[in-house]
């Protein structure tokens, strides 16, 4: 008899494969979208941590043909069939690839989404370590291509430096919640902050 868990999990695997999606994930910022009303028709938005593309097909439809999404990944993201859904293939890290996200949108983003997670060790302390580590990554490079009043999605796991992510985050924006999409496993430690009011730059950042 599969647990409740399972059943869950199974569900979502197909549900996202009924409506084409290329991860499970993407019903997370689907619902994370449509409970904050976070991406609209028009906006410009970055992906960080992009494949293998969930997630840019969701922006996609948000958007629309007015908007545009750019995704980056250190893998390679197959192309969608869209204009205006640009892919650059880097490390997130790398001064060079901000740039060239600069360089194809032409003005700020309006908002910046991060689902970069590292290659999971399966010890939970180190693996949170690393996501938090991704997660201040993902941080700055906002503060640096985020519009003043743009809105952020951060992936992070739950742990030990959590709190102090939590407070430089919300130095950085007037709203800040943390959302556990139903798509997201119960046995996940993994939750995102919901950003809104972006103040146009990084009030502090804690180095651990
Ligand atoms: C959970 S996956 C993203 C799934 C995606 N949101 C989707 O729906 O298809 C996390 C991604 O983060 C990427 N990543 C991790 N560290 C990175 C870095 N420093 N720069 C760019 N991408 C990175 C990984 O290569 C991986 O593809």
């Amino acid at each position: 008899m599969p647990t409740k868990r399972q059943v869950l999990g199974d569900f979502y695997y197909k549900e996202a494969r009924r409506k084409g999606y290329r991860s499970r994930s993407a019903l997370k910022l689907r619902e994370i979208a449509v409970h904050y009303g976070l991406i609209r028709r028009g906006d410009y938005v970055a992906d960080l941590g992009a494949a293998p593309g969930g997630w840019l097909q969701v922006e996609r439809d948000l958007v629309g043909d007015r908007g545009l999404v750019v995704g980056i990944d250190l893998s390679f993201i197959r192309p969608l069939p869209y204009e205006n859904v640009r892919l650059i293939r880097g490390d997130i890290s790398d001064p060079a690839v901000l740039e060239e996200l600069q360089k194809i949108s032409g003005r700020q983003m309006d908002v910046v989404v991060s689902d970069l997670a590292p290659k999971f060790s399966g010890i939970h302390d180190l693996d949170h370590a690393r996501q938090i580590e991704l997660a201040r990554v993902a941080l700055t490079s906002a503060s640096k291509i985020l519009r003043r009043g743009g809105c952020m999605v951060i992936k992070v796991l739950m742990g030990s430096e959590f709190n102090t992510f939590l407070k430089d985050v919300e130095r950085s924006f007037a709203h800040v919640k943390a959302f556990k999409p139903k798509a997201s496993r119960e046995s996940s430690s993994e939750i995102y902050l919901i950003c809104k009011g972006f103040g146009g730059r990084l009030t502090g950042i804690t180095h651990v």
